[in-house]
């Protein structure tokens, strides 16, 4: 049997094979509100406009609400021979409302209604997921509050380099996010102009109203070129673009959770509800979620990819080809957002070690860029040279195998006259931190006045910063690590 709703001119239905590479219903069927919506929009403006008469209307109206209510429910039957979403949803109208149904596609067609559809998915997942980076923020702007005097080592090469807050270190993720926030929501504001009625490729006779359709759909407008508007998927491309950097930030994130959490970091605990056991090692305690949600970006930026190669070279303007499109966002869209819960979840029972990271920070002569400033603030020396001289009590210190603390003011004086016992001050890792005031330095204070300005930005409410010396003593914070 052909076709039912296009095979008017086929003798035979499609071979088995041609059904199962044409068919989306089995991944399109998440687009049924979309569609839905898209359709009473289209019904109502129709009727508006004098094209349908308003007993077609109300009809096709109340079908479609029935047909919203079996899917919702589970009662609706998705048929494969029916190809897709689209051709489900008015079959099934048909079934019930009879000919009315028939006039729904007037002046539409399912290449301006699949883009209609899946722009509003996209947009509906964008306002989502920037929902998901707010709650991530915040988890990590709490613990950046309560860790805003923790200090740690800070790294460049993975070396131990200076010591950082660990408040400071969370506050990076913080903006990286809010970058990540500011793209997802660049993105929907490009999206948002509404595709329907462009019909097949060329826009349509009927005397419709594209700006009505918009205005119901929550678009800002309808777009102006119809042949762009069919063949136009840069509103998902755009968006899992976004998708992958945040999943490469997340990503980043995991890493250093699986490297902070193992034995030999020991700087933070992870909680029993995001790790696992090992069946043969009793000991173990695997940073699971962590090491997932390092991996993720794989598939998210696979997804961008593989679009991005569907869409190249594709001449205007609807192909099948585009039909490609849904699989891999969903799959990568789902990614990301699972992703964000289980990061929001790590964060929120991370336990952190202060102990050991205040212990590793002030290893690996942490504080002797901290006696190279002093030279040059106190004794006037050119930076240089203060580096030099650092250079050589370092030296000193690695040979007396102790750390700088460790150095007498004799080993000093030993290195360079002008010495004096000043220096011992500047030793400490918490002198190091504190003194590191300028506009976005880890000083503890500093860190406390942008975690409340991000409180400030994600809570709308005001936030002042937090008085130091108030370090939270919260749960299993200072526990040991094992
Ligand atoms: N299932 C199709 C897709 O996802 C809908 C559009 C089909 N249009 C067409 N002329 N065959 O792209």
């Amino acid at each position: 049997m052909s076709n039912k709703m296009w095979g008017g001119r086929f003798a035979t239905g499609p071979d088995a094979i041609m059904e199962e590479i044409n068919a989306s219903i089995g991944f399109d069927q998440r687009l049924f509100r979309q569609d839905i919506a898209g359709s009473i929009a289209h019904a109502t403006m129709l009727a508006e406009t004098g094209i349908l008469t308003t007993e077609d209307r109300d009809s096709i109206i109340a079908g479609l609400t029935e047909v919203l209510a079996e899917i919702e429910g589970g009662s609706f039957t998705f048929s494969r021979a029916l190809e897709d979403i689209h051709m489900n949803v008015e079959s099934r109208l048909r079934e019930k409302i009879g000919d009315a149904a028939g006039r729904l596609h007037t002046a539409r067609s399912r290449n301006d209604q699949v883009a209609t559809d899946f722009k509003l998915y996209v947009r509906d997942t964008i306002d989502t997921l920037v929902v998901q980076v707010h709650t991530l923020q915040l988890a990590l702007v709490e613990k950046a509050e309560e860790e805003a005097e923790t200090i740690m080592p800070g790294f460049t090469h993975l070396q131990s380099a200076q010591p950082v807050t660990f408040g400071h270190h969370l506050l990076a993720y913080v903006e990286m996010l809010g970058r990540d926030a500011g793209r997802l929501l660049d993105a929907r504001k490009r999206l948002n102009e509404s595709p329907l009625g462009s019909a097949a490729l060329a826009g349509t006779p009927y005397p419709i109203d594209r700006h009505m359709t918009a205005e119901k759909l929550g678009f800002d407008r309808p777009t102006a070129n119809s042949l762009d508007a069919v063949s136009d998927r840069d509103f998902i491309l755009e968006t899992l673009a976004a998708a992958s950097i945040c999943a490469m930030h997340l990503s980043r994130f995991a890493e250093e959770m699986v490297i902070w959490s193992s034995a030999q970091f020991g700087f933070v605990r992870l909680s029993d509800k995001f790790t696992t056991g090992s069946s043969i090692m009793p000991q173990k305690r695997n940073p699971d979620a962590a090491e997932l949600v390092r991996a993720k970006i794989g598939r998210i930026l696979g997804a961008l990819t593989s679009l991005i190669v569907v869409m190249k070279g594709l001449p205007l303007a609807y192909s099948k080809d585009m039909q490609e499109d849904k699989e891999v966002a969903f799959d990568a869209l789902d990614s990301l957002s699972l992703s964000l819960a289980a990061m929001t979840g790590m964060v929120a029972d991370m336990a952190p070690n202060r102990e050991r990271m205040r212990v590793s920070a002030a290893a690996g002569f942490s504080t002797a860029t901290d006696i190279a400033d002093w030279l040059v603030r106190e004794l006037n020396i050119p930076f240089r040279d203060a580096h030099h001289i650092t250079g050589q009590i370092v030296a000193l210190a690695e040979q007396k195998n102790c750390g700088l603390e460790g150095l007498t003011i004799e080993d000093f004086k030993f290195v360079d006259q002008r010495i004096d016992s000043r220096v011992h001050k500047v030793l400490t890792v918490e002198a190091s931190v504190a003194a590191r005031k300028s506009y976005g330095g880890t000083d503890p204070a500093n860190v406390l006045i942008q975690a409340a300005r991000w409180k400030t930005e994600l809570t709308g409410e005001p936030h002042e910063p937090k008085p130091l010396g108030k370090k939270k003593h919260g749960g299993h914070g200072d526990g040991g690590v094992e």
